[in-house]
């Protein structure tokens, strides 16, 4: 899959929590088909900057700047309006429903009716998530969280993304389905799917995106190819536990 021209434009955006400026982002592109990683310590203002790019935050941030899906600016848009143009978030702590079985979850997630996307079948979401299959009749409160993840992201598939973020997806996760969870969504953006990546695991991240910025204060402090970005001496100090 090559990657092209840009699906998503971040243009002078900031984010202010009271007189307190958790975001200043000149420029950030996001090409179509690939993944992109956004790491960073805590605080950096990584869920900031993607609840700005849906227009939606627990902390409702003074928000300014310009979003542009596909050539439109979204950014005087409503979530939900941003949502059916097939901007999808699945925030920090996955939002999945715990009383319904994995099958009502899927259910629920009623297809987008935005023109000429490819939507995910239940039977598509099935091949690609086999244990969603196996359970498909337990509650959402019986998964483990490695599932539990893989029924967030496959919401997010029924709802036809565009571009999809994801907000540390791999949190408290053990290892292994950090692997599984990350190599998962590797596998989505090969399949064509464009993917903002929010992940505090630098290295596991490393192994999966295409590029990857560095979120330090609010800023990008550096960025480029994963290749490029495994040299960087930022990121080896610091997130690598090594000299580069
Ligand atoms: N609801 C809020 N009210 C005030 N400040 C907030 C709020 N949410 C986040 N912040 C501040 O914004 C900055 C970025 O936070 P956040 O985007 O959550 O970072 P990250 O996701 O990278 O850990 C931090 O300094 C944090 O304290
Ligand atoms: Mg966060």
């Amino acid at each position: 899959m090559s990657i092209s021209d840009p699906i998503l434009t971040i243009t002078d955006l900031t984010a202010d929590y009271g007189g307190n400026r958790a975001l200043v982002i000149g420029k950030l592109t996001v090409r179509r088909g690939e993944l992109l990683g956004v790491v960073g310590p805590n605080g950096a203002g990584k869920s900031t900057l993607v609840g700005a790019i849906l227009g939606w935050s627990r902390g409702d941030p003074k928000v300014s700047g310009r979003v542009e899906l596909d050539g439109e600016d979204v950014s005087q848009m409503s979530t939900a309006q941003r949502v059916r143009r097939g901007l999808l978030l699945i925030p920090e702590s996955t939002l999945i429903f715990s009383q319904m079985s994995v099958a009502d979850n899927l259910a629920h997630a009623a297809t987008n009716p935005g023109a000429g996307r490819d939507i995910y079948s239940l039977d598509d979401i099935y091949d690609l998530f086999p244990n969603l299959a196996k359970r498909r009749h337990h509650l959402g409160s019986q998964l483990s969280g490695g599932e539990r993840q893989m029924l967030g992201i496959a919401r997010a598939l029924r709802l036809a993304p565009r571009v999809l973020c994801l907000d540390e997806p791999s949190i408290g996760l053990a290892p292994k389905l950090v692997s599984s969870v990350l190599s998962t969504i590797h596998d989505l953006a090969n399949d064509g799917l464009t993917v903002l990546l929010i992940e505090q695991n630098v290295e596991a991240a490393l192994k999966v995106v295409d590029r990857l910025m560095l979120l330090e204060r609010g800023r990008i402090v550096t960025s480029g190819t994963a290749d490029e970005m495994r040299e960087d001496k930022r990121i080896a100090e610091a997130y690598l536990g090594a000299a580069a």
